[in-house]
């Protein structure tokens, strides 16, 4: 073999080396391609609007937020007579322990009013001074506060009726056999 031969096949593979780089810049953007460095939206400070908690609402934690934040203008039962309410600093808001009030909304609902409030009728917003979760535990505390504990006694009671009738195991039972394969 030949030095010249030698130094030819060098500068063809060094040839080579350098159309792989120039192709390779190419694909990386360096060709006049934009280069995509994300697909997705920035995020925003505003939080996104999913209609429900991501974990369950913790109802303890929303009956102390409630009673320090809320119980001034609401009372601490919920009625609406609140100490900035008798001293007619805020006009009367909905009463909670009344069922219809709770009927006429979904705990969602009262979640956007909690975080945007309506400044206009004396309700403040909370977005920024309680969390995502605070407010959703918040919300859903302010919710029970139309369910009287003769409710939830009597609810039990039906419960426990409808479980020692076997309606749970003939319900079951009855979906069970409605599925294309049995789970045995
Ligand atoms: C400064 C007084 C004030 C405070 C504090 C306050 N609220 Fe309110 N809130 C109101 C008023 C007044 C309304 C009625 C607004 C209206 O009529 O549009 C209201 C309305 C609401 C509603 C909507 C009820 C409905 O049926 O539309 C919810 C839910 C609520 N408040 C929850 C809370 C919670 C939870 C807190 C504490 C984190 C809180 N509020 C703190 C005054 C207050």
């Amino acid at each position: 073999m030949t030095t010249g031969g030698l130094i030819t096949r060098s500068f063809v593979r060094l040839v080579g080396v350098l159309c792989l780089i120039v192709i390779l810049a190419a694909c990386e953007g360096l060709g006049g391609e934009p280069v995509i460095v994300a697909t997705q939206l920035p995020a925003t400070s505003a939080p996104a609007d999913r209609g429900y908690p991501l974990d369950p609402p913790d109802l303890a934690l929303g009956a102390s937020l409630f009673a320090q934040r809320c119980a001034a203008c609401h009372g601490e039962s919920g009625r609406g007579d609140g100490e900035l309410v008798l001293a007619g600093q805020i006009p009367p808001p909905p009463d909670f322990t009344d069922p219809e009030t709770a009927r006429a909304q979904r705990p969602s609902d009262w979640f956007m009013t909690i975080t945007h409030g309506r400044i206009e009728n004396g309700m403040p917003p909370w977005a920024g001074a309680l969390t995502e979760d605070e407010r959703w535990a918040v919300a859903m505390f302010t919710y029970t506060m139309a369910t009287t504990q003769g409710q939830l006694e009597q609810g039990g009671e039906v419960h426990q009726a409808s479980v020692q009738a076997g309606y749970w195991q003939n319900h079951h039972e009855g979906l069970l056999s409605k599925m294309p394969c049995r789970p045995q």
